[in-house]
């Protein structure tokens, strides 16, 4: 049976890129640090009043310029982000009418750093069902709100040196474990029914296990709270994400493989088929970890995290644009998307690309 298939992709990411030792002026880190322990080098933040339906537009645009694609020919917006731009609504209402796609439905979905395997699962639903003809998948953060300084003038060199004890720098350094990994950026895709059989996504394994959803959450402003937010959030830092960063790395190491696996099964294909592995950029040594486990080559396994950091949903469709661009990933080929992030949740896609 034909799948969906990936017409066009898109990449938008904001702003001059920021290195690691620019980081390293608002707080404790290094680039030797930073580049062993995770392979970043830099990341881009967006600009205040920059949100997700902005860098999203920008990379559905170039989407849809790639691919020649009439806008007015999209019939259904998936939009994923942990970063919206209000806590209410979502945001991709505002992304499609910021593409001039007023009364297109606007499905947001916040699966966080593994939006894309349920994202592509979703759009292969809505286009086998009959219900989208022309899906535009966009994945959008914008991080940069819910990093633990608030200097950003050091970050740009200004406002000079740091004194022993600043209170900001400390904050910052407590924090410093997920905030080297996270930069800003979008990725989008368009997807319509392929013609050809065995062409397109053959299979999605997806999985949650709520039971670890502290392992990288924001503690205060929610709806556990009445009232949702007051200053004791903000004096007792819980607007901050909380990682358990070394358990998380665990559990990605073990659950991956087996939803590659899975999925490889339930598309019918053998591991060792799939051209390539598109991988979530969370950490360059958690994907080391599952070529290991799987004993994939390094070459199948390609990584951007140097360039972008961590822009959870968005960093595989902005592997994948780049890969398309450059000629690397072919037509014809056999591709497996793979991610874990916040919720927990996790899966795997296996398409003919
Ligand atoms: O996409 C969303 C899902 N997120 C993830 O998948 C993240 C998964 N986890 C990770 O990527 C890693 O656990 C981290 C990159 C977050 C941390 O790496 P780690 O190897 O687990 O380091 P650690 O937290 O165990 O810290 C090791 C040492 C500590 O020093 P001591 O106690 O050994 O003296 C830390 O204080 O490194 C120190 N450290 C740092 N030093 C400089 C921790 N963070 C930093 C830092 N810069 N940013």
């Amino acid at each position: 049976m034909p799948g969906s298939k990936i017409i066009a992709t898109g990449r938008f990411v904001p702003g001059q890129p920021v290195t690691n030792d620019v980081l390293s002026r608002v707080m404790d880190t290094n680039d030797a640090w930073i580049r062993q322990r995770t392979g970043v080098a830099q990341r881009h933040f967006s600009a205040p009043g920059q949100g997700v339906s902005d860098l999203g537009a920008a990379a559905a645009k170039q989407a849809l310029e790639a691919g020649n694609i009439d806008p007015a020919s999209i019939d259904y917006v998936i939009f994923a982000t942990m970063t919206p731009e209000y806590v209410f609504p979502g945001s991709g209402p505002m992304a499609a009418t910021k593409l001039g796609l007023q009364g297109v439905p606007a499905l947001d979905i916040r699966q966080q750093c593994a939006a894309f395997p349920y994202a592509l699962q979703v759009a292969d639903g809505l286009l086998a069902s009959g219900a989208a003809k022309r899906v535009l998948l966009i994945a959008a953060e914008a991080h940069a709100g819910m990093m633990p300084w608030k200097r950003w003038d050091r970050l740009r060199g200004e406002g000079g040196p740091v004194e022993e004890g600043d209170a900001d720098f400390e904050r910052a350094t407590r924090h410093r474990g997920y905030a080297v990994i996270f930069g800003d950026g979008a990725g989008a895709c368009v997807l319509e029914r392929s013609q050809a059989a065995g062409e397109g996504l053959l299979y999605t394994h997806v999985a949650s296990d709520g039971a670890h959803f502290d392992q990288i959450y924001i503690p205060g402003v929610g709806f556990l709270a009445q009232p949702f937010v007051d200053a004791g959030v903000l004096a007792e830092e819980r607007e901050l994400p909380q990682m358990k960063g070394r358990e998380l790395f665990k559990l990605a190491v073990t659950r991956l493989p087996d939803a590659i696996r899975k999925a490889a099964a339930g598309a019918g294909v053998e591991v060792s088929d799939i051209d390539w592995f598109l991988a979530h950029q969370a950490n360059d040594r958690i994907n080391a970890a599952v070529r290991d486990a799987m004993k994939l080559p390094e070459a199948k396994v390609p990584s951007n995290i140097a360039r972008y950091g961590n822009t959870s949903g968005a960093t595989i469709p902005i592997l994948l644009d780049e890969l398309r661009e450059s000629g690397d990933v072919k037509s014809g080929q056999l591709v497996c998307f793979f991610a874990l992030g916040a919720g927990l949740n996790w899966g795997a896609s296996i398409m003919r690309i």
